[in-house]
Protein backbone atom coordinates (compact mmCIF):
# COMPACT_ATOMS: atom_id res chain seq x y z
CA UNK A 1 0.00 0.00 0.00
CA UNK A 2 3.00 2.32 0.82
CA UNK A 3 3.54 2.26 -3.21
CA UNK A 4 0.28 3.46 -3.75
CA UNK A 5 0.04 6.99 -5.32
CA UNK A 6 -2.31 10.15 -3.62
CA UNK A 7 -1.91 13.26 -5.29
CA UNK A 8 -3.58 16.09 -4.43
CA UNK A 9 -3.28 18.41 -7.16
CA UNK A 10 -5.01 18.11 -10.98
CA UNK A 11 -1.93 18.71 -12.78
CA UNK A 12 -0.40 15.79 -10.82
CA UNK A 13 -3.20 13.84 -11.09
CA UNK A 14 -3.89 14.10 -14.97
CA UNK A 15 0.29 13.48 -15.40
CA UNK A 16 0.13 10.12 -13.72
CA UNK A 17 -3.16 9.76 -16.14
CA UNK A 18 -1.48 10.20 -19.04
CA UNK A 19 1.80 8.09 -18.57
CA UNK A 20 -0.78 5.18 -17.67
CA UNK A 21 -3.11 5.77 -21.16
CA UNK A 22 0.39 5.46 -22.75
CA UNK A 23 0.93 2.44 -21.45
CA UNK A 24 -1.98 1.38 -22.72
CA UNK A 25 -4.47 1.12 -19.33
CA UNK A 26 -7.81 1.77 -19.26
CA UNK A 27 -8.32 3.98 -16.63
CA UNK A 28 -11.32 3.88 -13.97
CA UNK A 29 -12.69 6.73 -11.67
CA UNK A 30 -14.55 5.83 -8.68
CA UNK A 31 -15.60 9.66 -6.95
CA UNK A 32 -16.61 9.81 -3.15
CA UNK A 33 -16.57 12.33 -0.93
CA UNK A 34 -15.06 9.83 1.55
CA UNK A 35 -16.53 7.97 4.76
CA UNK A 36 -16.45 4.76 2.66
CA UNK A 37 -18.94 1.99 3.41
CA UNK A 38 -19.47 -1.47 1.30
CA UNK A 39 -21.78 0.67 -0.88
CA UNK A 40 -18.50 2.63 -1.87
CA UNK A 41 -16.08 -0.78 -1.39
CA UNK A 42 -18.41 -2.32 -4.23
CA UNK A 43 -17.81 0.34 -6.63
CA UNK A 44 -14.32 0.56 -6.30
CA UNK A 45 -14.37 -3.23 -6.52
CA UNK A 46 -16.35 -2.95 -10.10
CA UNK A 47 -13.76 -0.74 -11.45
CA UNK A 48 -11.04 -3.06 -10.72
CA UNK A 49 -12.39 -5.81 -12.75
CA UNK A 50 -13.54 -3.71 -15.56
CA UNK A 51 -10.18 -1.13 -15.52
CA UNK A 52 -5.80 -1.73 -15.74
CA UNK A 53 -6.26 1.19 -13.39
CA UNK A 54 -8.74 2.59 -10.85
CA UNK A 55 -8.68 6.53 -9.15
CA UNK A 56 -10.92 6.68 -6.24
CA UNK A 57 -11.52 10.37 -5.96
CA UNK A 58 -11.94 11.93 -1.66
CA UNK A 59 -13.22 15.46 -1.62
CA UNK A 60 -15.85 16.73 0.67
CA UNK A 61 -17.66 19.13 -1.71
CA UNK A 62 -18.43 22.30 0.00
CA UNK A 63 -21.09 23.76 -3.10
CA UNK A 64 -22.98 20.82 -3.02
CA UNK A 65 -23.84 21.66 0.54
CA UNK A 66 -26.53 24.09 1.50
CA UNK A 67 -25.33 26.61 4.41
CA UNK A 68 -28.00 24.48 6.61
CA UNK A 69 -26.84 21.29 5.24
CA UNK A 70 -23.98 18.86 6.88
CA UNK A 71 -20.95 19.90 5.24
CA UNK A 72 -19.04 20.93 8.69
CA UNK A 73 -20.12 17.21 10.06
CA UNK A 74 -19.45 15.27 6.99
CA UNK A 75 -17.67 12.53 8.55
CA UNK A 76 -13.69 12.80 7.57
CA UNK A 77 -11.24 10.43 7.96
CA UNK A 78 -8.86 9.81 4.89
CA UNK A 79 -6.39 7.63 6.34
CA UNK A 80 -9.23 4.66 7.02
CA UNK A 81 -10.79 5.71 3.75
CA UNK A 82 -7.69 5.05 1.43
CA UNK A 83 -6.60 1.98 3.31
CA UNK A 84 -10.02 0.90 2.74
CA UNK A 85 -9.82 2.25 -1.11
CA UNK A 86 -6.94 0.66 -1.74
CA UNK A 87 -8.12 -3.01 -0.19
CA UNK A 88 -10.91 -3.32 -2.48
CA UNK A 89 -8.23 -2.55 -5.48
CA UNK A 90 -7.97 1.64 -6.07
CA UNK A 91 -4.55 2.12 -7.42
CA UNK A 92 -4.24 5.83 -7.12
CA UNK A 93 -6.24 8.19 -5.05
CA UNK A 94 -6.81 11.61 -5.71
CA UNK A 95 -7.83 14.12 -2.96
CA UNK A 96 -7.63 17.79 -3.53
CA UNK A 97 -8.10 20.68 -0.84
CA UNK A 98 -11.10 22.70 -1.12
CA UNK A 99 -8.43 25.73 -1.74
CA UNK A 100 -6.92 23.33 -4.88
CA UNK A 101 -10.33 22.61 -6.06
CA UNK A 102 -12.10 26.36 -5.53
CA UNK A 103 -9.42 28.98 -5.09
CA UNK A 104 -9.49 31.97 -7.20
CA UNK A 105 -12.99 32.78 -6.99
CA UNK A 106 -14.07 30.77 -9.82
CA UNK A 107 -17.31 32.17 -11.30
CA UNK A 108 -18.27 28.73 -14.38
CA UNK A 109 -20.29 26.03 -12.77
CA UNK A 110 -22.04 23.39 -14.58
CA UNK A 111 -25.84 23.92 -14.41
CA UNK A 112 -28.51 21.33 -16.20
CA UNK A 113 -32.14 22.91 -17.10
CA UNK A 114 -34.52 19.87 -17.07
CA UNK A 115 -34.06 16.77 -14.72
CA UNK A 116 -32.96 19.05 -11.81
CA UNK A 117 -36.46 21.09 -11.95
CA UNK A 118 -37.50 17.67 -9.64
CA UNK A 119 -36.80 15.53 -6.40
CA UNK A 120 -33.07 16.24 -5.00
CA UNK A 121 -33.26 19.09 -7.27
CA UNK A 122 -36.29 20.51 -6.04
CA UNK A 123 -35.62 19.86 -2.26
CA UNK A 124 -31.72 20.84 -1.95
CA UNK A 125 -31.12 24.07 -4.59
CA UNK A 126 -27.83 24.35 -6.40
CA UNK A 127 -26.93 20.53 -5.12
CA UNK A 128 -26.79 19.48 -8.35
CA UNK A 129 -24.63 22.39 -9.60
CA UNK A 130 -22.46 21.08 -7.03
CA UNK A 131 -22.31 17.84 -7.89
CA UNK A 132 -21.69 18.38 -11.67
CA UNK A 133 -19.18 20.87 -11.32
CA UNK A 134 -17.09 19.10 -8.67
CA UNK A 135 -17.71 15.78 -10.97
CA UNK A 136 -16.47 17.95 -14.52
CA UNK A 137 -13.32 18.54 -12.41
CA UNK A 138 -12.70 15.61 -10.71
CA UNK A 139 -13.23 14.25 -14.93
CA UNK A 140 -10.53 17.09 -15.72
CA UNK A 141 -8.08 15.49 -13.48
CA UNK A 142 -8.30 12.06 -13.42
CA UNK A 143 -9.18 11.72 -17.13
CA UNK A 144 -10.97 8.24 -16.80
CA UNK A 145 -12.14 6.19 -19.47
CA UNK A 146 -15.23 4.88 -17.22
CA UNK A 147 -16.17 6.15 -13.85
CA UNK A 148 -18.73 4.44 -11.41
CA UNK A 149 -21.35 5.90 -9.47
CA UNK A 150 -24.44 4.00 -6.82
CA UNK A 151 -27.59 3.93 -8.14
CA UNK A 152 -29.10 5.00 -4.64
CA UNK A 153 -28.14 8.63 -6.34
CA UNK A 154 -30.34 7.62 -9.25
CA UNK A 155 -30.81 11.66 -10.13
CA UNK A 156 -26.92 11.91 -9.63
CA UNK A 157 -26.23 9.56 -12.36
CA UNK A 158 -29.20 10.57 -14.65
CA UNK A 159 -27.08 14.10 -14.51
CA UNK A 160 -24.18 13.11 -15.47
CA UNK A 161 -24.77 10.88 -17.89
CA UNK A 162 -26.21 13.65 -19.66
CA UNK A 163 -23.37 16.20 -18.49
CA UNK A 164 -20.68 13.50 -20.30
CA UNK A 165 -23.07 13.80 -23.82
CA UNK A 166 -23.67 17.59 -23.91
CA UNK A 167 -20.57 18.52 -22.67
CA UNK A 168 -18.48 15.59 -24.40
CA UNK A 169 -16.76 14.11 -21.73
CA UNK A 170 -14.92 10.82 -23.19
CA UNK A 171 -16.27 8.76 -20.02
CA UNK A 172 -18.83 5.93 -20.27
CA UNK A 173 -20.62 6.14 -16.66
CA UNK A 174 -21.84 2.81 -15.11
CA UNK A 175 -24.37 2.67 -12.55
CA UNK A 176 -24.02 0.09 -9.30
CA UNK A 177 -26.52 -1.20 -7.68
CA UNK A 178 -28.00 -0.35 -4.17
CA UNK A 179 -25.60 -1.84 -1.57
CA UNK A 180 -28.34 -2.41 1.52
CA UNK A 181 -27.77 -3.71 5.62
CA UNK A 182 -28.57 -7.30 6.67
CA UNK A 183 -31.89 -5.31 7.17
CA UNK A 184 -32.75 -3.54 4.29
CA UNK A 185 -31.37 -0.02 5.27
CA UNK A 186 -29.43 1.17 2.02
CA UNK A 187 -25.86 1.96 3.34
CA UNK A 188 -24.87 5.41 3.55
CA UNK A 189 -22.58 7.90 5.02
CA UNK A 190 -25.38 9.57 6.54
CA UNK A 191 -26.42 6.58 8.23
CA UNK A 192 -23.58 6.99 11.21
CA UNK A 193 -25.70 10.11 12.62
CA UNK A 194 -28.95 7.86 13.15
CA UNK A 195 -29.26 7.31 16.87
CA UNK A 196 -30.49 3.56 18.15
CA UNK A 197 -33.84 4.53 18.04
CA UNK A 198 -33.51 6.20 14.54
CA UNK A 199 -32.06 3.44 13.27
CA UNK A 200 -34.52 1.29 13.77
CA UNK A 201 -37.30 4.08 12.53
CA UNK A 202 -35.05 4.53 8.98
CA UNK A 203 -36.20 0.67 8.03
CA UNK A 204 -39.68 2.48 7.03
CA UNK A 205 -37.54 3.24 3.70
CA UNK A 206 -36.93 0.04 2.83
CA UNK A 207 -40.05 -1.30 4.07
CA UNK A 208 -42.08 0.86 2.00
CA UNK A 209 -39.56 -0.35 -1.31
CA UNK A 210 -40.92 -3.35 -0.50
CA UNK A 211 -44.21 -3.40 -0.09
CA UNK A 212 -44.50 -1.18 -3.05
CA UNK A 213 -42.76 -3.46 -4.82
CA UNK A 214 -44.84 -6.09 -4.13
CA UNK A 215 -48.04 -4.22 -4.58
CA UNK A 216 -46.85 -3.51 -8.08
CA UNK A 217 -45.67 -6.97 -8.98
CA UNK A 218 -48.82 -8.13 -7.83
CA UNK A 219 -50.53 -5.75 -10.82
CA UNK A 220 -51.00 -2.02 -9.37
CA UNK A 221 -49.94 0.15 -12.36
CA UNK A 222 -51.18 3.47 -10.41
CA UNK A 223 -48.53 5.82 -8.98
CA UNK A 224 -51.04 7.35 -6.72
CA UNK A 225 -51.82 4.01 -4.87
CA UNK A 226 -48.51 3.11 -4.52
CA UNK A 227 -47.38 6.54 -3.19
CA UNK A 228 -50.30 6.20 -0.55
CA UNK A 229 -48.85 2.82 0.45
CA UNK A 230 -45.34 4.57 1.00
CA UNK A 231 -46.44 7.80 2.69
CA UNK A 232 -48.14 5.29 5.11
CA UNK A 233 -45.48 2.90 5.94
CA UNK A 234 -42.85 5.95 6.30
CA UNK A 235 -45.47 8.24 8.26
CA UNK A 236 -45.88 5.23 10.73
CA UNK A 237 -42.12 5.64 12.04
CA UNK A 238 -42.43 8.28 14.76
CA UNK A 239 -38.97 10.30 14.11
CA UNK A 240 -39.93 10.04 10.16
CA UNK A 241 -40.84 13.11 7.62
CA UNK A 242 -41.48 13.23 4.25
CA UNK A 243 -39.38 15.56 1.88
CA UNK A 244 -41.15 13.32 -1.19
CA UNK A 245 -42.35 10.37 -2.36
CA UNK A 246 -42.14 10.26 -6.49
CA UNK A 247 -43.14 8.28 -9.16
CA UNK A 248 -41.41 9.50 -12.57
CA UNK A 249 -39.79 8.07 -15.68
CA UNK A 250 -36.82 6.04 -15.26
CA UNK A 251 -34.85 7.61 -18.28
CA UNK A 252 -35.79 11.41 -17.93
CA UNK A 253 -37.51 11.86 -14.64
CA UNK A 254 -41.00 12.95 -16.26
CA UNK A 255 -44.04 12.64 -13.76
CA UNK A 256 -45.85 9.05 -14.03
CA UNK A 257 -49.38 8.37 -13.23
CA UNK A 258 -50.00 5.13 -14.75
CA UNK A 259 -46.71 2.61 -15.03
CA UNK A 260 -45.97 1.24 -18.58
CA UNK A 261 -42.77 1.50 -18.60
CA UNK A 262 -39.68 0.98 -16.27
CA UNK A 263 -40.35 3.73 -13.48
CA UNK A 264 -38.33 5.27 -10.66
CA UNK A 265 -39.92 5.03 -7.35
CA UNK A 266 -38.36 7.55 -5.16
CA UNK A 267 -38.54 8.46 -1.75
CA UNK A 268 -36.57 11.40 0.44
CA UNK A 269 -37.31 11.21 4.44
CA UNK A 270 -35.78 13.10 7.11
CA UNK A 271 -35.12 10.81 9.85
CA UNK A 272 -34.81 13.31 13.40
CA UNK A 273 -32.57 15.40 11.40
CA UNK A 274 -30.91 13.04 8.86
CA UNK A 275 -32.34 13.15 5.24
CA UNK A 276 -31.91 9.46 3.67
CA UNK A 277 -32.87 8.81 0.12
CA UNK A 278 -33.47 5.60 -0.92
CA UNK A 279 -35.38 4.13 -4.78
CA UNK A 280 -36.18 0.98 -6.89
CA UNK A 281 -36.80 1.26 -10.88
CA UNK A 282 -40.44 -0.71 -11.18
CA UNK A 283 -40.51 -2.17 -14.58
CA UNK A 284 -43.59 -3.59 -15.95
CA UNK A 285 -43.29 -7.73 -17.75
CA UNK A 286 -44.02 -7.19 -21.45
CA UNK A 287 -46.81 -9.67 -21.82
CA UNK A 288 -45.51 -12.65 -24.27
CA UNK A 289 -47.15 -12.66 -27.73
O1 LIG B 1 -22.19 10.82 -4.66
C1 LIG B 1 -21.28 11.46 -4.08
O2 LIG B 1 -20.60 10.97 -3.17
C2 LIG B 1 -21.00 12.88 -4.53
O3 LIG B 1 -22.17 13.55 -4.90
C3 LIG B 1 -19.95 12.97 -5.64
C4 LIG B 1 -20.43 12.31 -6.93
C5 LIG B 1 -18.66 12.31 -5.19
C6 LIG B 1 -19.65 14.44 -5.96
O4 LIG B 1 -19.18 15.11 -4.85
Amino acid sequence: MENIPIFRTPDEMRAWSHEKHNQGKVIGCVPTMGALHEGHLSLIRACAKDCGETIVTIFVNPIQFAPDEDFEKYPRNEKEDLSLAFGAGATAAYCPSVATMYGGDPSVFVIEEKMTKCLDGLSRPNHFRGVLTVVAKLFNATNPDRAYFGLKDYQQILLIKQMVHDLDFPVEITGCPIIREPDGLAMSSRNRYLLSAERKDALCLSKAIDAVTKMFNNGERQTRNLEWLARTIIESASTSKIDYISTRDAEDLSPVKDIEKPTLFALAIYIGTTRLIDNTVLTPVKEEQ
